[in-house]
């Protein structure tokens, strides 16, 4: 189907159910397809719970999300998640090899295929530095790997999808500086046609993104470029400088 990408919250609430207090309070914002947008915000302030409701891992309490103009419920929920990769922020691999991780959910990919994605997520270098390669064995009694290193495995996993809409939650947050830079540039080729929602902590990360959503207690505090949230935004400043 022609799905473009577009993600819109209007008005949106959410409360986690048997909790009192709502953890996202009025959110109203539009993504463009294509484009790539940051949330920023400091621990607690409601980007993991924000992001899971796009996929509808929980339903907004009231207001309204829409992909391409149709209300996210009114959506087939298979359809919905077949266009959305989420990276989590918990990785999660199971005990099996590197290929069967990588292919989750879309076995039919050709070798090709998941090698392109591994490059991208620069996990194809380490993953050949292993004596069995892609068939390295991974949990009980296989190797262990770090934790940037099962970081682009899982990013590997979502970008095998080609998805319509990405998703990142933290998702290089293990990875060093230098490796980061690579998969940030990466991505911006291989992401020309995708939406892409991406949480991050460090500032080089964030600064590439078209648009910054800044969440602080569960509500958007500011919204904007880099360097309109440089002049505007003084949680923006404080997440700069800190
Ligand atoms: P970090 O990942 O630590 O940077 O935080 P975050 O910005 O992703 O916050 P998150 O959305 O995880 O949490 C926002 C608020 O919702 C916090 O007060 C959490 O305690 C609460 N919360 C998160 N998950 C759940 C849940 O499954 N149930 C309930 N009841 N509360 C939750
Ligand atoms: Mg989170």
């Amino acid at each position: 189907k022609n799905i473009k990408g577009k993600i819109e919250f209007k008005n949106v609430d959410f409360t986690y159910s048997g909790s009192l207090n709502p953890v996202l309070k009025n959110i109203s914002f539009v993504c463009n397809p294509g484009e790539m947008l940051a949330i920023v915000g400091s621990t607690g302030s409601g980007k993991t719970s924000l992001i899971n409701l796009i996929p509808r891992f929980y339903d907004v309490t009231s207001g309204e999300l829409k992909i391409d103009e149709i209300n996210v419920n009114m959506m087939n929920l298979k359809e919905l998640r077949d266009i959305i990769a989420i990276v989590p922020q918990k990785t999660m691999l199971f005990s099996g090899n590197i290929l069967e991780n990588i292919k989750w959910g879309n076995e039919n990919a050709s070798v090709e295929e998941v090698q392109d994605a591994a490059k991208i997520a620069q996990a194809h270098e380490f993953i050949m530095s292993f004596p069995e390669k892609y068939t390295t064995q991974l949990g009980q009694g296989g190797v262990n790997l770090s934790g940037g290193q099962k970081q682009r495995i899982s990013l590997a996993r979502a970008l095998l999808k080609k998805p319509k809409i990405l998703i990142l939650d933290d998702s290089t947050s293990a990875v060093d500086m230098t490796t980061e830079g690579k998969i940030r540039r990466g991505l911006k080729l291989y992401l020309k046609n995708t939406t892409c929602i991406f949480i991050a902590q460090r500032i080089t990360t964030i600064r590439e993104a078209n648009r910054i959503i800044v969440l602080d207690n569960g509500m958007i505090s500011a919204i904007g470029t880099h360097e309109e949230l440089m002049k505007n935004s003084d949680i923006y400043k404080d997440i700069y400088y800190s």
